[in-house]
C-alpha cells in the first residue's frame, strides 16, 4: 500500500465541489478526478453527432468509442475527447441544460462508473460528482457531501458568467432547481448522501475553509486508519 485513501465529494450544482476538490488533492499531492466532466463530454458529443437522449442504444454505442482524458493543467484541469480539447465547450449553456437527461441513461453509467473505479484502483483520488459515496467509491475512506443554499448556488454560478450571455440569477437559479431535481430523482445512482458520508453545509462558507476543513479531516481519518 501507498499509504493514500480515496476522497469522495458529492453535491448538488453550485456548492464547490469541483473547486474545493481540486484545491484538497493539490494540497494532499493526490490526483483530482471530475466525473461531471466526463458526463459532459459524452453530452457534447452526442449534441454534436445529433442523438438524443431517448437514442439510447446510439447513445450507448457512441458511448462505447469514445476515449475521455483528464489532465492535470495549472488553471485547473483539462479534458480531452478523442484527443480533442473540449475544457471550454463542455461548460456550455447548452450542455449544462442538458446533461442531466444523458445521465439518466443506465449504460452510459455503467460506462463511465467503471473507467473511473479504474482510476481510483491505486488511491490517492480525489474524486467529485453526484454518485461517488454511494456507487462508485462506496469503499472510500473519506466522504462529503457538499450542500449550499439554492441562493448561494445561483449566485455563485451567476458571479462566473460573462454578462454577454444574458441569464439573469432567477433564470440560474431556475436551471440549477431543475437539474438537481433530475438528479436526485432519477432511478440509477440518483444524488442522495451516503450514509456514511460528512454533510458539509458551504453555504457562509470561503473556499478556503471549506479546503481547510476536508484536508484536516481528511489527516483526522489517516491517523484514526493508521496510514
Ligand atoms: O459543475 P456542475 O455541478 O454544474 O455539474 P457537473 O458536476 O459538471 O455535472 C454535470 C451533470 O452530470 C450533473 O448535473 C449530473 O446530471 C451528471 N453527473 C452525474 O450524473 N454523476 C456524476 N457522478 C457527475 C455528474
Ligand atoms: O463543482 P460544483 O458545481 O459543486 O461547484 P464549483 O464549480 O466548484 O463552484 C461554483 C462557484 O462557486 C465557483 O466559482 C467557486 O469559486 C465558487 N465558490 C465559492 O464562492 N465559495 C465556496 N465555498 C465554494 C465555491
Amino acid at each position: 500500500e501507498n499509504g493514500k485513501m480515496n476522497v469522495a465529494i458529492d453535491g448538488p450544482a453550485g456548492a464547490g465541489k469541483s473547486t474545493v476538490a481540486r484545491l484538497v488533492a493539490e494540497s494532499l499531492a493526490y490526483i483530482y478526478v471530475d466525473t461531471g466532466a466526463m458526463y459532459r463530454a459524452v453530452t457534447l458529443h452526442m449534441l454534436r453527432k445529433g442523438i438524443s437522449p431517448e437514442d439510447v442504444p446510439e447513445v450507448l454505442q457512441e458511448t462505447q468509442k469514445l476515449v475521455i482524458d483528464l489532465q492535470p493543467d495549472p488553471d485547473g484541469q483539462k479534458v480531452f475527447c478523442n484527443g480533442e480539447d473540449v475544457t471550454s465547450e463542455i461548460r456550455s449553456r447548452e450542455v449544462t441544460g442538458i446533461v442531466s437527461r444523458y445521465a439518466q441513461i443506465e449504460g452510459l453509467r455503467t460506462q463511465l462508473v467503471d473507467t473511473q473505479r479504474q482510476m481510483a484502483l491505486r488511491k490517492g483520488v480525489v474524486m467529485d460528482g453526484r454518485d461517488i459515496g454511494t456507487t462508485v467509491l462506496p469503499d472510500a475512506e473519506v466522504k462529503i457531501f457538499m450542500t449550499a443554499s439554492v441562493e448561494e448556488r445561483a449566485l455563485r454560478r451567476f458571479k462566473e458568467l460573462d454578462p454577454s450571455e444574458g441569464l439573469t440569477l432567477q433564470q440560474l437559479e431556475r436551471d440549477i432547481a431543475t437539474r438537481d431535481k433530475l438528479d436526485e430523482s432519477r432511478e440509477i445512482s440518483p444524488l442522495r448522501c451516503a450514509e456514511d458520508a460528512t454533510v458539509l453545509d458551504t453555504t457562509k462558507m470561503s473556499i478556503h475553509e471549506v479546503v481547510d476543513k476536508i484536508v484536516s479531516y481528511c489527516t483526522m481519518v489517516r491517523g484514526e486508519i493508521g496510514l
